[in-house]
Parts: structure tokens; sequence; C-alpha cells
């Protein structure tokens, strides 16, 4: 069994070695540029085109990652005719739900809580206690509930907040209300303390971070962003914050990266951001899964976390 790497510059042979442990029956190596021996799997991060044009026989292609976003964008604008061929498969969780978790949970306390306000106060010296808003009365929207959004909105669940998740197709978590499809988007972000969101990145939801969907939340409400840049509008976030609609956002994710220096965001003292750091995946544990499922196909058996190109994701 042939498997080829790409990702991670010059951390790539941890992975190839730690691989090599988990699968010693496979003959792994590291892609190079012209490399086009046959392989049967691919485990990609951000793979360059050449990698995968004129590639054929693939069993599956492991994304090192939960979003499948830049696999999509490789389809759509090279000929790759091995992602329609083979399994494209996603990480599912790999040690970043409950790092997301708490990143969420922390984003969400902080602005509940008035940290941020705090912060403020200290830097004038002004000592004076600010009312907080119950959670009971702080309801949290979570946009996605996939693996990870599933993951974040059960964290909040606990955490004692009013939970709505909202998904393409309707979801259960135990303790959230469940509201799904572009119908029920208004009634679910409808006077929302917080949003979060946690979607994949697709035609339909790109952009849907912006002034229409703003406008239901409540008054002074937070945004936190943790899934694509490309959810947001950011121009639509500066205004709804100089009007007061938000009061405050936590941004880990940006329409470029790095953003680039001069971007608004920068200066923005009601945004909070952290360079797409919010969840990184294991090395051992998103090995062990992609070891697992390659196992599984092998024998035949079925595997979570496949991409299907017609929902894009
Ligand atoms: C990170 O952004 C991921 O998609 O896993």
């Amino acid at each position: 069994m042939n498997i080829l790497f790409y990702g991670y510059g010059s951390a790539a042979s941890d992975w190839t070695k730690t691989l090599s442990r988990l699968l010693p029956q496979a003959s792994i190596r590291i892609w190079e540029p012209g490399d086009a021996s046959p392989a049967d799997y691919l485990i990609v991060r951000n793979p360059p085109p050449a990698m995968l044009a004129a590639r054929a026989g693939l069993k599956a292609v492991f994304n090192l990652g939960a979003g499948v976003d830049a696999l999509l964008r490789l389809r759509a604008e090279h000929d790759c005719p091995a992602l329609d061929q083979a399994l494209v498969i996603r990480l599912e969780d790999a040690g970043m739900g409950v790092q997301m978790v708490d990143y969420v949970s922390h984003a969400v306390l902080h602005f509940q809580r008035r940290f941020h306000e705090y912060e403020r106060q200290q830097r004038a010296a002004v000592w004076q206690p600010l009312p907080v808003t119950p959670k009971a009365a702080f309801p949290v929207g979570v946009m996605g509930a996939g693996v990870l959004g599933g993951e974040v909105a059960a964290g909040l669940c606990r955490l004692g907040f009013p939970v709505r998740i909202w998904s393409r197709t309707a979801k259960e978590i135990a303790g959230c209300t469940s509201f799904a499809g572009s119908e029920q988007l208004p009634a679910f972000a409808q006077d929302l303390k917080a949003l979060v969101n946690l979607l994949p990145l697709t035609a339909a939801t790109r952009g849907i971070l912006n002034t229409t969907l703003f406008d239901r939340l409540a008054d002074g409400a937070f945004l936190i962003n943790v899934a694509r840049g490309a959810h947001l509008v950011d121009d639509d976030l500066l205004a709804a914050i100089r009007r007061g609609k938000i009061n405050a956002a936590r941004l880990d994710v940006f329409n470029a990266e790095p953003l680039p220096a001069g971007h608004p965001f920068w200066q923005e003292p009601a945004v909070y951001l952290t360079p797409h750091t919010s969840a990184e995946n294991d090395m051992t544990q998103s090995l062990e899964q992609i070891a697992d499922r390659i196992q599984a196909i092998e024998t035949g058996q079925p595997v979570t976390g496949v991409v299907n190109w017609q929902d894009e994701y």
C-alpha cells in the first residue's frame, strides 16, 4: 500500500514516522514536485494542484483538518479528477473538539461576565462593578451542528446557557433548541445575545454573517467566528459595531490570513482576534483516525467523515 503525504513543511517527517508505526505494512513518502508515482492514499493539508493533477487509482484522500474548503476550491479551479473518483475524508474531532469547546466557552463567558469592559476600566483606573445578564437570559446560538459545532453546543448547555443550534438539515443535541434551513434562520437568530459560527464554508454559507443576520440579534450582541473568514462580511461587522448592534466580536479566522497589516480589525477595540488557533488537530489522534479508516477501507468496512461534493462538505 502506497501513501503519499503533503503538509506541515519541515515537520512532515514527524507525521510520516508516526504513521509508519501505525501502518508498518505501508510504504509512506512525502510528496515532492514531480512525484507522479502511483499511490493508494493521499494525506494532505492544503495540497498544491500539481499533487492531485492527473492522479488516478486513488482509494481515498484524507484532509488534515475539519474544513475541506481548500479541496473544494482546488476541485473548482483545477483539473483534479482524483477528488471525484476517490473518497475524500475529513478529520472528525481528532483533538479539536475539546479545544473548540474551551475557546468558545471562554469567549462567551468573557463577554457575558463583561471582562472586556473591565479590561477597559482597568486601563482607565476605574473601579466600577457592572451588572451581569444572568446566563438564563443570555441565549447563545451555534451555527453548524456537525462534530465540532455539536460539541460546542453541548458544552455551552453544560455551562447553563440556553442554546439554539442551526444547521442545513435538522440535528438533535440534548438540551438545545434546533433550527434548520434558511427559512428558520431568522427565528434561530432572533434576540440572541451571542452568535457562534462553526459552519462549513460552502456557496450557501459564504457571507452568511452579514447585516441581515446581525439585525435579528439582540442589540449589543456578541459574535464569535471560529469557522472561516469568508463566512463574515467584514464591513457589515464594522458597521454593526459602530451602530451598537454588535457590542464586540471574537474572531479566529479571516478573509485573508495572515490578517493583512492595515486591516481595520487590527485597530478596532471591539474586535478580539487570534491567529487561526482556536483548535489544532492532534497529530497522533489524527493519524490514528486515518490509519483506522485505511484499515476499514482495505477490509470493505464503512467509514465516517466522507465528503459529499453536492453539499460541499
Ligand atoms: C481548521 O481550520 C480545520 O479545518 O480543521
